[in-house]
């Protein structure tokens, strides 16, 4: 049996619940893991806020999509106080999701429901599931090095590692290695105490929840994941990468286009191109992103860079791009190729991609691991830290170019030339073969991933 074929007894016309998060990081492992269990004859219905568009013309037409409306006033989303949006979206969606649940319960003409699967960060949906009795599954986005962090959260307060103190920001957290106490998961612009309330909700409620899937693999995370199931005492089903997983690229993207750097890529030399990306939501103050104009043209070496609007922090694109010197513009569309959004699987996986300038991400680090291109390292936010620290201290395969403080073109140029062509970018690209190819054995028949795939599965049969 291939990763493609029917789980062992795979019962069509099980129905399952999908519920992400509104946002590009969430819905992307949630909708392949759609594609994942569809393909083993699941009947999938996703529910989806009104926050995001998603076109069902982009995914197989079996699906049923459905729109959940709540009255969320338009500056919560703006929001950068992230506890405070994500324990607000909990509140305002918890009825919708149990109202429209329920009514999907009680339509057995069509089926029913057997399994919810929301974000795990839903932690108001997975109670509706658990009080509707519903078996529930939360799906988390994040490493399995966050979900720990999630769990001993409580403890990294009592024990003084948080809040982050300057002076101990580097002691090493022998709880959770290879993690220093300033890779600890927070985000600036909440309250520690209002973090630390949200991260308790989503641990409180995947405890009682049927099961856990987390987008991570044993190849890299197997000592995360078998901790998270010794300490929970429910399944825990360790299925990434799921972009491997899902039968090709789902298209799941809230912003447009991007595709005609693909084009260009093919004009390009294999192995040349820096593909530079912050993902759907991290900014930078203008001085960073006029740093990072000027790292990459001093470089000279051709790039793809995305630059969406928001990229840059309480000022539109266009004024910073007035800040940058006569000429640089010219110079850096001379070289490299600028786009509001890329299709970035796609790009990863181009041959002329060899390096990947990245915010760590989880979604954006699986993807560059399991297409073997050596990340340079810019994290920003929350778990974005601690991805980093595997990154380049425990997988060894990128290099950091500053976490906090201001970035600057010198550092930036520099560690392009380490990952692009210094004596040592041999050896971390090698290791990103590696890893790549253990990636794609866990994702493969008898993998470790396939088997967890395979498992979650026949759980949801056997509900
Ligand atoms: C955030 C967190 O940073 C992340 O750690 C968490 O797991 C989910 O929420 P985000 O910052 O958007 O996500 O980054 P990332 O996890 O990398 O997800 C971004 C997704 O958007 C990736 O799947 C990436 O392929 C896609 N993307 C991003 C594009 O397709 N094009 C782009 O130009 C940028």
């Amino acid at each position: 049996m291939d990763a493609m074929e029917p789980s062992s007894g795979a019962d069509a016309g099980r129905r399952v619940v999908l519920f992400p998060l509104p946002y590009q990081g969430h819905l992307n492992p949630m909708l392949r893991l759609a594609a994942a269990l569809h393909r083993r004859g699941l009947a999938i219905i996703v529910l989806h806020t009104d926050l995001q568009p998603l076109d069902p013309a982009n995914h197989p037409t079996e699906y049923r999509f459905e729109s959940l409306s709540a009255d969320v006033p338009a500056e919560l989303m703006a929001s950068k106080d992230i506890a405070r949006v994500v324990m607000d979206l909990n509140a305002s969606f918890a009825a919708p999701f149990k109202d429209r649940v329920a009514a999907l319960v009680a339509d057995k003409e069509s089926g029913g429901v057997d399994c919810v699967i929301t974000d795990a960060v839903w932690f108001s949906a997975q109670a509706a599931a658990q009080e509707l009795g519903v078996p529930s599954l939360g799906l988390f986005t994040n490493s399995a090095a966050s979900f720990r962090t999630f769990m001993a959260y409580p403890t990294l307060i009592e024990k003084g590692y948080l809040p982050v103190q300057e002076s101990k920001k580097d002691d090493p957290v022998p709880e959770l290695p290879p993690f220093r106490v300033k890779d600890l998961e927070r985000i600036d612009t909440s309250s520690l105490y209002d973090f630390a309330s949200m991260v308790g909700n989503v641990v409180a409620r995947a405890r009682q929840a049927s099961g856990l899937i987390l987008n991570s693999f044993d190849a890299i995370e197997a000592n995360n994941v078998n901790k998270i199931r010794e300490e929970l005492s429910i399944p825990v089903f360790a299925v990434g990468p799921l972009n491997k997983l899902s039968p090709s690229v789902v298209k799941t993207n809230l912003m447009p286009g991007g595709r005609e750097c693909l084009d260009w890529l093919d004009t390009q030399a294999p192995g040349s191109v820096l593909y530079v990306s912050f993902g759907s939501i991290a900014a930078m103050d203008a001085p960073d992103f006029v740093e990072l104009a000027w790292g990459l043209a001093d470089s000279k070496r051709p790039f793809v860079w995305a630059v969406r609007p928001s990229l840059v922090r309480s000022r539109s694109l266009e004024s910073a791009k007035l800040q940058l010197p006569d000429g640089l513009e010219e110079e850096i569309h001379g070289r490299g190729k600028i786009v509001y959004w890329a299709p970035q699987e796609e790009v990863l996986s181009h041959p002329a991609i060899c390096a990947f300038l990245t915010h760590n991400g989880w979604n954006s680090t699986v993807e560059s691991i399991s297409q073997g291109v050596p990340m340079l390292c810019r994290p920003c936010f929350g778990d974005q830290f601690g991805t980093a620290r595997y990154v380049c201290d425990f997988w060894k395969v990128g290099v950091e170019i500053g976490v906090v403080t201001q970035l600057r073109r010198g550092n930036i140029r520099a560690a392009i030339d380490k990952l692009m062509d210094d004596k040592q970018a041999k050896e971390y690209r090698d290791r990103a073969k590696d890893l790549k190819e253990m990636a794609e054995k866990c994702a493969t028949k008898d993998g470790s991933s396939h088997r967890a795939l395979v498992s979650l599965v026949d759980f949801i049969i056997s509900f």
